[in-house]
């Protein structure tokens, strides 16, 4: 590991200059050695906001995939496992504790085959169906009201992908119509018939999901002409709402570019119009196996996250050049992420995979990242909320045990509808091999040990800080200075460790409180600068404010 001292700031856009690839090469190993030289000093500058961070961005992502839908939302009003008409009650109860605040529904590669009339109406006439993608069967006893009452429950936003690759303009306009049309028409009548008869007011819908692969294999122009003809219409039923259209991008490649390029082409277009957010999707795919892995894949695992820093920079630069001049600014909507470790990927146990602590702390260091980032990233979607990828709860059966993941998004929420502030890292660093993927070759990145972002709660005067110590083996002392709060004096709040002895280690349902928050401790912090002691490969959150 490298000891060499890793300067970074926490505004993202400055930190290309700070990580490139010679810089990466230089450091010198000195295993074992704790001196003050190993301290990381972090400045949190108060008066050098980023902008707002969203609380979409600790968003959920459900599809329709293994078990994710059916039994971890769906378990039908007449089981035994506890209900609210037939929508399962610990799942919602796990997802109201973290206040998801949006969830996206119902794919994924499923959405372009999914056709919404099959999953309304009493359920025992709906069609039952085959899941192309994930090889198993469909019943549709989850659809539009059950998701939308799900969402009701959890208290989040629904957020629908319409389907492109097998779909019509008709039938995604018939759906919206179903969701928020107002006056009674044929499909407004059948909401009412069934049960609904207040629209449902569903803000956010993408036109689409991977277009250039599962979602209809389209070229970047000729998806370009079809978002162009669908937001034609859905946009002309949606004038004077609050409805945002998210359109289907690329982090790789020039697709984006060239989708740009085709609306700028479309007749009568001066600038790039009707896209409020680009859809893009980063896995990080398993270094080595997902709980017996070396530790030097745990920290290449943990490096990853350089990757997708950059391709998110890159992704800032090319919107920013289609739109500053020309048009509102496009939010990023990173509407799928998180770590996908080898595993079948068909039926019912597809993509389900185990869940241990280094990908608890990656997600840490991607919401750090995201939080660093502000206002440029709108929405986010952690893969996927339950018994798939990097899930928040497995069930089986009637128990449902919690992920170290789960945890993380619980230690976050002090960040949600804050100002994210400016912050200076100076922190002892790791190097570590990225492995190569396809035409990407293997690469060395030197990252910090400590991963940080800072945001203030203008109303309430929170600070809050989410430290990770990426270190395997060693505590991290971290010199804390805040500057530019506007007083200086004693500051109190509370602290949140999440750790464990192990970083391999997991929840089960034979053990499922392994991996868990220790119990929220009262801090008191008298001086500034001020030390801090962070254990290793751990997060923790700090919550201060003036005393
Ligand atoms: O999350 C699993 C799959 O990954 C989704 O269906 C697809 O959009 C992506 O490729």
């Amino acid at each position: 590991m490298n000891r060499r001292n890793f300067l970074q700031s926490g505004s993202l856009a400055a930190m290309g200059a700070l990580t490139s690839r010679s810089e990466a090469a230089q450091g010198t190993e000195m295993p074992g050695v704790r001196s003050n030289s190993d301290r990381a000093h972090l400045t949190v500058v108060a008066d050098e906001t980023l902008g707002n961070i969203s609380r979409n961005i600790y968003g959920q992502f459900t599809e329709h995939l293994g078990s994710c839908i059916y039994p971890a939302m769906w378990v039908g009003p007449d089981s035994s496992i506890p209900n609210h008409n037939g929508l399962r009650s610990d799942t919602i109860a796990a997802l109201k504790r973290i206040h998801a605040p949006i969830i996206r529904w119902p794919g994924g590669c499923f959405a372009g085959t999914y056709h919404w009339r099959n999953g309304i109406g009493p359920r025992d006439k709906r069609p039952k169906t085959w899941n192309i993608f994930w090889d198993r069967d469909e019943p549709n006893s989850f659809g539009t009201d059950e998701y939308l009452e799900y969402c009701r429950l959890c208290g989040a936003l629904p957020y629908i992908c319409l389907n492109v690759g097998s779909g019509t303009v008709r039938e995604a306009l018939e759906w919206l119509e179903y969701c928020n049309g107002k006056v009674p028409t044929t499909v407004t009548s059948m909401r009412a018939a069934n049960g609904h008869p207040t629209p449902y007011d569903v803000q956010h819908w993408s036109v689409g999901n991977e277009n250039w692969g599962c979602g209809g294999r389209f070229d970047a122009e000729e998806y370009g002409r079809r978002y162009a003809r669908f937001v034609n219409y859905l946009g002309t039923a949606a004038r004077g709402t609050k409805v945002k259209f998210v359109a289907c991008g690329d982090l790789d490649g020039d697709w984006n570019q060239r989708f740009f390029e085709t609306l700028l082409r479309r007749p009568g277009a001066s600038r790039v119009e009707g896209v409020q957010y680009l859809s893009v999707h980063h896995y990080f795919l398993d270094e080595g196996p997902a709980v017996e892995f070396t530790d030097e894949e745990y920290y290449g695992l943990l490096a990853a996250v350089a990757t997708l820093e950059a391709l998110l920079r890159k992704t800032i630069g090319i919107i920013d050049n289609y739109t500053e001049l020309r048009g509102p600014n496009i939010g990023i909507a990173l509407d799928e992420w998180g770590v996908w470790h080898r595993t079948q990927n068909t039926g019912k146990n597809a993509l389900l995979q185990p869940n241990t602590l280094r990908d608890a702390l990656v997600a840490a260091v991607v919401l750090n990242s995201l939080n660093n980032f502000g206002s440029r990233i709108a929405m986010a979607n952690i893969a996927q909320a339950f018994n798939v990828l990097q899930c928040m709860a497995f069930t089986r059966g009637k128990e449902m045990v919690l992920t170290p993941t789960y945890y993380v998004f619980d230690l976050f929420q002090p960040h949600m509808d804050t100002t994210a502030l400016k912050t200076l890292v100076n922190s002892p660093s790791f190097s570590a091999k990225e492995a190569g993927r396809g035409p990407k070759p293997e690469q060395e990145t030197t990252r910090p040990y400590l991963s940080v972002s800072a945001s203030l709660k203008e109303s309430t005067g929170d600070l809050c800080l989410t430290l990770v110590n990426q270190h395997l083996t060693e505590p991290l002392e971290v010199e804390i200075h805040i500057t530019g709060l506007g007083h200086s004096g004693p500051m109190s709040g509370y602290q949140r460790l999440l750790t464990s002895a192990n970083v391999r280690d997991e929840n089960t349902f034979e053990k499922p409180n392994v991996v868990k928050p220790g119990p929220q401790k009262p801090l008191s912090v008298k001086g500034n600068p001020f030390l801090h002691q962070i254990p290793p490969h751990s997060l923790e959150t700090l919550v201060l404010r003036k005393a």
